[in-house]
């Protein structure tokens, strides 16, 4: 099944970066009569493979959704149970993006997370940064409108000490002052779990990708999966505001 799926894709139009929103996990542990928190567990596989199928494929960038600003709203069991799952995932599998060739990257207001967290996240950077295989981006303590009013403020900065004119504030110096300046925009945005909405993600960056929503729970998603949205995202026509190529006769 799963060779087959992959043999399918046409590897000259794979999308360059893939963004994932990770959902479900809540659900997929209520399913299973446990408490949320195994679902946060069981999840950790579905990453493993994605991001190994990914990599395998030559995918560049792999964006993974895994905390937003939002979800501190949550009770602090389930967040200090998030926290802990992050710092002892990236300490475990440091070896497998070595393996793998992957260099880990983070975009969110990362200053706002424990300092485990942070101290294990710098130390996986620093030991894989000189990987030049896939990068996978972890959207952590991140939203989208948090990053634009970031940006917001680091152009008023750039204006109010004369650096920059107001006329000069382009397109370009907007994306330049995202956390993603360095990061191209995703080609295609998958959500698992069969909501239909992008809760404060990537807005601008999105502008133009194309979107694939799945059913299927974040715990439950695996390489084929991956395929699946890949293929769908092959047979889309991106026009960017443009008209439908048409055949020519010959
Ligand atoms: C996604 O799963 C993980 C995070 C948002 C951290 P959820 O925890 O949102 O699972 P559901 O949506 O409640 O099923
Ligand atoms: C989006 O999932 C955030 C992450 C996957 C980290 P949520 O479960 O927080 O989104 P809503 O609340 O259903 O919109
Ligand atoms: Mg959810």
């Amino acid at each position: 099944m799963s060779s087959s799926l992959k043999d399918k894709i046409d590897k000259r139009n794979l999308p360059w970066h893939i963004a994932i929103i990770m959902d479900g996990n809540g659900r997929w542990a209520e399913q299973h009569g446990k408490i949320r928190t195994f679902g946060h567990s069981q999840g950790v596989e579905a990453v493993r493979d994605t991001a190994k199928a990914c990599a395998e494929l030559g995918i560049r960038y792999l964006t993974l959704y895994a905390f937003s600003t939002e979800n501190w709203i949550r009770p602090k069991f389930e967040i200090d149970a998030l926290m802990t799952l992050l710092v002892d995932t990236i300490s475990a599998e440091t070896q497998t993006f070595l393996n793998n060739n992957i260099r880990l990257l983070t975009i969110g207001d990362t200053l706002g997370l424990p300092e485990t967290c942070r101290k294990s996240l710098n130390e996986c950077m620093e030991k894989t940064k000189k990987l030049d295989g896939m990068k996978l981006v972890l959207a952590l303590n991140y939203s989208s409108k948090w990053e634009l009013t970031e940006a917001a403020r680091k152009i008023a900065a750039q204006v109010e000490s004369g650096k920059l004119k107001s006329s000069d504030i382009d397109e370009k110096k907007v994306a330049e002052n995202l956390n993603t300046a360095a990061i191209p925009d995703p080609e295609l945005l998958i959500r698992t779990s069969g909501e239909f909405r992008i809760s404060n993600f990537m807005l601008w960056q999105i502008a133009y990708t194309e979107l694939y929503f799945t059913p299927v729970l974040w715990p439950d998603f695996r390489r084929d999966d991956v395929y699946k949205a890949i293929l769908d995202f092959q047979k889309r026509e991106r026009r960017f505001g443009g008209i439908k190529a048409i055949k020519q006769h010959e």
